[in-house]
């Protein structure tokens, strides 16, 4: 029987090794990246000029027009940069087959941005953007694709740099959070600091009333962690995961010990688009039509521009059935769906998993 995984795989069974660009690399048990989405690798729309998210990857340079800016990393990187050294646990369900798109069991397209914070590091950048496609396996619908956009921000304190600012409104509850090593001065200082520089960044966007709700969370390479959410059509939407970085990471990555304090964010720039354009669906971020790409021409003034829907594929729904092993994997047949139907397949979803016992008089 060939396995679903076999069936991706755009090799005969006997092949060892795969080309990508013009690195090969070996294929393995873990080998689940599907040529589609490989063709992906080279679309480069953030350099698209006009185009929604290059619109948005702009404005965020411009507001931190001092900060290094990088957006040409290679988006194939080690388990270990993706994972390990940000200090992801083993058991982490974002490491499952199910979830991230392996090129075998060390490489991997990434799955967030934050994988290459430490390369940028090591190469003496303090404060820095990066911006690029990042791939998860996930459901189909109007809001989530395989592949995305991020744009994440680093920005790490000298010594001097906090003895005597005013100390903004910050979220009270991350301060018991706070790494060991920091004392409460110098949290609430580099909170303070993130924190403006992030609704900073929001209004410049989404201009100076927008509502911004800060809320504690977790990340394992942040403490404390903090998520942003923006009202948007009286919902609220999550934008960014931002946070100091781990003392353990920074010192792994060849900073000094008064190097040791350090903010980080990582947000969606789809999402930002979205709310901010107008735009109701994901996919659109793809479209060649016409109808899309004229209305992000570079020569549209940004000021006022949202999304005008035009007509879509007339609609139709299918349900299916079939038998599966207990190896199956929801993720896989999501991507089965999208290798052949492409980004016809508006929806998929699971409606029932029944359980089947053979009865003996059968
Ligand atoms: N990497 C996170 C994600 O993809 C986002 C993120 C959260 C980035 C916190 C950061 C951070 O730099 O500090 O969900």
């Amino acid at each position: 029987m060939i396995s679903i995984r076999r069936f991706f795989s755009s090799l005969p069974a006997t092949e060892v090794h795969q080309k990508i660009g013009s690195r090969v690399f070996e294929v393995d048990s873990m080998t689940n990246a599907t040529p589609r989405i490989l063709s992906k690798l080279d679309a480069n729309l953030l350099t698209i000029p006009g185009h929604p998210l290059n619109r948005i990857k702009t404005k965020i340079y411009d507001y931190f027009s001092e900060f290094h800016h990088q957006d040409m990393l290679d988006p194939i990187v080690s388990v270990q940069q993706n994972f390990d050294e940000l200090g992801f646990p083993q058991d982490h369900v974002g490491r499952t087959l199910n979830d991230s798109y392996y090129i075998n069991r060390s490489w991997m397209l990434r799955t967030h941005m934050t994988a290459h914070e430490k390369e940028m590091i090591v190469n003496g950048h303090i404060s820095f953007l990066m911006a690029g496609s990042v791939f998860r396996r996930d459901e189909i619908d109007a809001t989530h694709y395989p592949v995305f956009h991020q744009l994440e921000g680093v920005h790490i304190f000298k010594g001097s740099d906090y003895s005597s600012s005013t100390v903004p409104d910050i979220v009270e509850e991350a301060l018991a959070e706070k790494q060991p090593e920091h004392s409460a001065e110098q949290v609430r200082f580099a909170l303070g600091h993130l924190q403006s520089s992030l609704d900073g960044l929001l209004r410049h966007l989404f201009g100076p009333t927008v509502p911004i709700r800060w809320q504690s969370c977790y990340f394992p390479f942040t403490q404390p962690s903090l998520e942003v959410e923006v009202e948007y059509r009286g919902r609220w939407v999550e934008v960014l995961g931002s946070g100091l970085l781990q003392k353990s990471f920074l010192q792994g990555s060849g900073l000094s010990t008064d190097q040791h304090l350090a903010w980080a964010f990582g947000l969606g720039l789809e999402r930002l688009a979205m709310v901010l354009y107008d735009i109701p669906d994901i996919r659109l971020f793809w479209s060649k039509d016409p109808r899309f790409l004229s209305q992000f021409d570079p020569s549209v003034k940004d000021e006022g521009l949202t999304f005008k829907a035009f007509s879509k594929y007339p609609h139709v729904a299918r349900d299916i059935s079939f038998w599966v092993s207990s190896e199956f994997s929801q993720n896989s047949f999501y991507d089965l769906v999208r290798s052949i139907a492409g980004d016809l397949v508006e929806t998929a979803s699971m409606v029932n998993l029944y359980q089947v016992y053979y009865a003996n008089s059968l």
